[in-house]
């Protein structure tokens, strides 16, 4: 009995201090970087005060960036080449110029984001993306003003109303509207050869919702092409093409603001959009108007383009 007590004492003493330091090493061991369990050892460098959110967005975002480098292996000049692209992308963006948004508008980033955010169930207006040349602070007008400063292109009547998705006329909207010229550039793109604020401002519905103005027929355009994404899209033989577009961001208090497009009918570029922005909703009918009348009325010159745009806003959340 002695003997087997002294054995059975013996096991115990002996598995006691074995156990804890085996278990310690074997888990730091398998937090040290290799190829096979990298996602794991990045994720599970956060601490218990992490940002659910973040953590979630930064987990998932390491993931698919490892998966990237294991498929597709780049060298360590290319691994370096996309270090400087990323370096450059950031040195060409300023308040004029956002290099970021473009990359992302032509890689497809911006589409897909706005659309899984955007999905528009009951016929409200759908949105598209905001691009590079939107401006803040812009010039307010009354409906019926003249955006077109420099002259330049046919002459466009715009105008519509701002709904709810009832139907229901929504005053005091604010529709924040910016194009490019008939020479393909935004204002911001040419300063001192165009008129500050070109083809750019703010119009307010009425009590029926109804905005009106004057511009120009928008003309397709090349994206910026001579910074990184440009290097990209010649790399790649991809054509820079915009379709003629208007831009709005229209918002109202209580309802959803959208930031969208209407595209002219017959751009050649509409199927091969440089960023991938062209929604079918979003084509709209720039009529073509020959009648002295009606252009006296309006203040506009005969002949001149009409087109009719309802916006339809849904609730906010
Ligand atoms: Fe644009």
């Amino acid at each position: 009995m002695a003997k087997a007590a002294n054995k059975s004492t013996a096991k115990k003493s002996a598995k006691k201090p074995a156990k804890k330091p085996v278990k310690k090493v074997a888990s730091r061991a398998k937090y040290y970087f290799t190829v096979k369990d990298s996602v794991k050892v990045v994720q599970d460098r956060s601490g218990p005060k992490a940002d659910k959110r973040v953590k979630y967005l930064v987990d998932t975002l390491v993931k698919h960036l490892h998966a990237f480098i294991k498929e597709a292996r780049p060298t360590m000049d290319e691994w370096m080449y996309g270090i400087n692209f990323l370096t450059r992308t950031g040195h060409l963006s300023n308040d004029w110029r956002q290099e970021f948004i473009l990359l992302s508008d032509t890689l497809g980033v911006s589409m897909l984001v706005e659309t899984l955010n955007n999905h528009k169930m009951s016929g409200e207006t759908e949105s598209t993306v905001l691009g590079p040349f939107h401006v803040a602070n812009v010039p307010h007008y009354p409906n019926g003003a003249n955006i077109c400063l420099d002259g330049k292109g046919e002459p466009v009547w715009v105008k519509g109303r701002v709904l709810n998705a009832k139907g229901k006329p929504i005053p005091g909207a604010t529709l924040d509207v910016w194009q490019a010229n008939e020479d393909g550039f935004y204002d911001v793109q040419q300063k001192g050869v165009q008129p500050e604020n070109n083809l750019r401002g703010i119009f307010t519905s009425d009590e029926q919702g109804r905005y009106f103005f004057r511009s120009a027929y928008p003309r397709f355009y090349p994206i910026p092409y001579d910074g990184t994404v440009g290097d990209m899209l010649k790399a790649l033989d991809r054509n820079p093409n915009r379709p003629a577009h208007l831009h709005f961001i229209v918002s109202a208090p209580g309802y959803e603001s959208v930031v969208t497009h209407i595209f002219t009918p017959d751009c050649p570029w509409l199927k091969d959009d440089a960023v991938f922005g062209v929604k079918e909703s979003l084509i709209a009918d720039f009529k073509k108007v020959d009648d002295e009348k009606r252009a006296a009325s309006l203040g506009m010159p005969n002949p001149f383009r009409e087109v009719e745009w309802d916006v339809i806003l849904s609730k906010a959340k």
